[in-house]
């Protein structure tokens, strides 16, 4: 068969080299359980490497083609599937943080990884540290490529980068921690931080954690996928996915993912873990999984054009006063990509600039109409916003109301009825002070994923709503 050549960023829009001898286009699927050894009593070996197949738990040759497909894109030396996202989450918690070891965890983020960890460390005596990404201190000007680990990809171009910031609050808190000297096993980074979107320095984070010695920083890059950053070539350890979302990007396979920068002693534990623990994924799966990555990157790239498109274009709907929900004093857009203006400075923009060399942003973004304080802070109206919100997203024309993202179908979500329903809410964290610490999702915010429809059909049923809005009598 000729070769074919691969650019990094591309590959998935290429032929994928598969291992059979049929030469299918698609892939093989192999349900089998077990595998049959030979008159020796010898395991059967399969692939290039000459890996042995015993039992389909640690050994399934339909789980490499994908797994060798996000290392590949990821530029990590190994990848493994998981049952679920969060199913991978569990596994680096399993396999990292011991007892009396601390977890740096960020205020912001996906509430269910956030609530996992709080719930984990609480049950196995390891202390959690919560940070905040948006506090930050600037540091001398300089290259960033220098200081980050392994650089950018060669084949992509490389703006002048900004200032390195370190996250003021993370370095405060390893500063408290060092004078007591408890190790560090586990910085965890959400970049963006769903459903806000802040951002983090993924290359200020990994170095500090760095000079603290912490074991691994792993970054969850669920939304930004390897299409817009690369955490890997940023310092980080483990990426880790939610492929039941962009990765997969139909709406019918839940799966989860962690790539490893080095095959070290972290990730021998990692895949022991996964082993022992046994959230592997199926078969079938895994071959939807695949299905789904080959279009991976014509997809996200379409979702960040269409999703700038719309922050830009709801963002000036709001200028103009186009936009106003019956309680609410305003709205603002949420997206990693807009840049700041007058009327909303995003601080954190510059650092999705540096985690996003490719100028992609994802596909996901946020309005959040504000709370009405005209009357004062007493009299807040939150059940009322609370409300009109839910129900607007029952009801947005041209979108879907539906938990999620990532899909190719746009989706809508009132994240505070979402995450306040829920028993995770109630369990994250548990200490009083902690809890201060970590901010409730606004409860005006609107989460939208944006998916493969024409993005001006998705504008003019968000505004239409808007304008004939009425909560029910
Ligand atoms: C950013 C992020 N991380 C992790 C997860 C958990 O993944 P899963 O639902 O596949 O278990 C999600 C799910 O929404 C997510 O959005």
């Amino acid at each position: 068969m000729p070769q074919r050549e691969r650019s990094h960023a591309h590959i998935l829009t290429q032929r994928i080299d598969i291992d059979d001898p049929t030469s299918s286009i698609a892939p093989p699927i192999y349900p089998s359980t077990t595998y049959a050894r030979d008159n020796a009593h010898a395991l059967p070996t399969v692939g290039p490497d000459g890996a042995t197949l015993c039992y389909a738990r640690p050994d399934n040759p339909t789980l490499r083609l994908p797994e060798r497909m996000l290392a590949e894109l990821e530029g990590g030396e190994d990848a493994a599937l998981f049952a679920s996202g969060m199913a991978a989450v569990t596994c680096v918690l399993n396999a990292v943080v011991r007892k009396g070891e601390i977890v740096f965890c960020p205020r912001r983020g996906y509430f269910a990884v956030r609530a996992r960890i709080a719930e984990w460390c609480k049950a196995h005596g390891a202390e959690v540290m919560y940070y905040d990404p948006e506090e930050s201190i600037e540091f001398p000007e300089e290259d960033v490529t220098t200081r980050a680990e392994g650089g950018r990809d060669r084949d992509v171009p490389v703006e002048k980068a900004p200032p390195l910031e370190l996250p003021l609050s993370l370095f405060h808190r390893m500063a408290e921690m060092g004078q007591t000297m408890v190790p560090v096993a586990l910085v965890w980074v959400e970049s963006p931080a769903n459903p806000t979107w802040d951002a983090m320095n993924i290359t200020a984070v990994s170095i500090l954690a760095k000079g603290f010695g912490a074991r691994c920083v792993c970054v969850d890059s669920t939304v930004m996928t390897p299409i817009c950053s690369k955490p890997l070539s940023l310092g980080a350890d483990i990426v880790m996915h939610s492929a039941t979302k962009y990765l997969n990007g139909h709406g019918d396979v839940l799966a989860g993912a962690l790539v490893t920068k080095r095959k070290d002693g972290v990730w021998a534990k990692i895949l022991h873990e996964r082993k022992l623990g046994g959230a592997v994924l199926g078969s079938f799966d895994a071959y939807l999984l695949t299905r789904g990555m080959r279009t991976l990157e014509l997809r996200v790239r379409h979702q960040s054009e269409s999703a700038l498109w719309l922050a830009k274009e709801l963002s000036k709907a709001i200028v103009e006063k186009k936009v106003k929900l019956p309680s609410s004093n305003g709205a603002i857009v949420l997206y990693p990509g807009l840049e700041p203006t007058p009327e909303f400075p995003r601080p954190d923009y510059m650092f999705h600039k540096t985690n996003c060399p490719y100028g992609y942003y994802g596909g996901m973004l946020s309005v959040v109409f504000l709370v009405d304080r005209r009357q004062g802070q007493a009299k807040v109206k939150k059940p009322n916003l609370a409300k009109e919100c839910a129900h607007f997203a029952a009801n947005c024309r041209n979108w879907t109301c539906a938990t999620s993202l990532g899909g190719f179908e746009s989706l809508i979500e009132h994240r505070y009825s979402v995450e306040f329903s829920g028993p995770e809410y109630r369990n994250t964290p548990d200490d009083k002070q902690e809890r201060r610490l970590v901010p409730h999702v606004p409860v005006g915010l609107l989460r939208l994923s944006v998916g493969l429809e024409k993005k001006e059909d998705l504008l003019r049923g968000f505004l239409q709503s808007l304008a004939e809005f009425k909560l029910p009598e």
